[in-house]
């Protein structure tokens, strides 16, 4: 048996070929997406999970003890993520959204990018394609491309009532989103001491004053719309898996799905990832140059 029998094929044009004759498309996106916009991973190198304990960040459990450490990290995220842009990987999936460009490269063909990232990046991305083409902005504001973009694992500019019998949800751009956060984003940055903020001096719910919470989705909560995702990964015939880890569920799961269905995998990831030696294609690199080449938009 030859090489190539064996691991995944790395030739590009095999892969445009696939993509060509492909129905129903997915890309399941990770942090590495958004590596090029400056937005830290969290287990590659200089990885926030490196740094920092997940459960002590990104779990209810420490909302619950400690509000005001976890509002400080999501605070230092949102402004981050407030002072980023696409980058060509975001620009690449966007463009590929719309269905009047993407058939040229896979006629009569659906597409979903499910992401776990909470930066809203890939939205940017639209946004900026639509300020740039308005002869698209149609065709991108309309449900077909909007709800093809699931923010499986939340949004950081989400920010939701703890008060289950409230539960209100606002979208808040605000910088910083509450005073007393200013310049805390320091303490994940340079390291400085972690000041001690009062509760009633977080964000609180615009509806009935409750303490409010980020809206991501944190370990140990159910993702969003899975439902639909899980309708999406039976039914395609090609997962795209862009820079992800691929280690947290049911995220890591989709491709496997979507291969013993008989459909093709193609990975972009920057370094080797889990699982990934049992993928169809692997291109390894930054996704921000592989993937708009791969997707015939550069
Ligand atoms: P990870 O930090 O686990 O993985 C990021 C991946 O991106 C790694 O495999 C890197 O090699 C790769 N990478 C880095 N730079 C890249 C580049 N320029 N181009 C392509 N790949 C690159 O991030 P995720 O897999 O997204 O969830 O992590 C999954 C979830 O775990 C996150 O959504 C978050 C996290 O904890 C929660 O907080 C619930
Ligand atoms: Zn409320």
């Amino acid at each position: 048996m030859s090489e190539e029998e064996h691991g995944p094929s790395t030739d590009m044009p095999s892969f445009t070929a696939t993509l060509k004759s492909s129905k129903r498309i997915i890309a399941v996106a990770g942090a590495g997406l958004s590596a090029a916009s400056g937005i830290p991973t969290f287990r590659g190198a200089g990885g926030l999970w490196r740094r920092y304990d997940a459960m002590g960040l990104a779990t209810p459990e420490a909302f619950h003890a400690k509000p005001s450490r976890v509002w400080q990290f999501y605070h230092y995220r949102r402004e981050k993520a407030l002072a980023a842009q696409p980058n060509p990987g975001h620009l690449a999936l966007a463009m590929f959204s719309i269905p009047s460009i993407r058939q040229k490269m896979a006629p009569g063909s659906s597409f979903s990018l499910i992401t776990q990232n909470v930066d809203g990046l890939s939205r940017k991305a639209l946004e900026q394609i639509a300020d740039a083409h308005p002869e698209l902005a149609d065709e991108i504001h309309s449900p077909v491309v909007q709800d093809s973009m699931l923010e499986m694992h939340g949004r950081l500019f989400d920010v939701v009532c703890t008060n289950r019998a409230c539960g209100h949800r606002e979208y808040n751009t605000n910088s910083p989103v509450c005073p007393a956060l200013a310049g805390t984003e320091k303490v994940f940055s340079e390291n400085e001491p972690e000041p001690r903020i009062d509760e009633e001096d977080l964000p609180r719910c615009s509806k009935c004053d409750s303490l409010a919470r980020p809206g991501v989705v944190w370990f140990g909560e159910t993702p969003w719309y899975l439902d639909k995702i899980d309708r999406l990964v039976s039914e395609a015939d090609l997962c795209i898996v862009v820079g992800t880890s691929s280690t947290v569920y049911p995220a890591a799961g989709y491709a496997y799905e979507v291969q013993e269905r008989g459909g093709k995998v193609a990975v972009f990831n920057l370094d080797r990832s889990e699982g990934d030696q049992e993928a169809d294609y692997l291109f390894l690199g930054p996704a921000e140059v592989t993937l708009p080449k791969a997707l015939g938009l550069q």
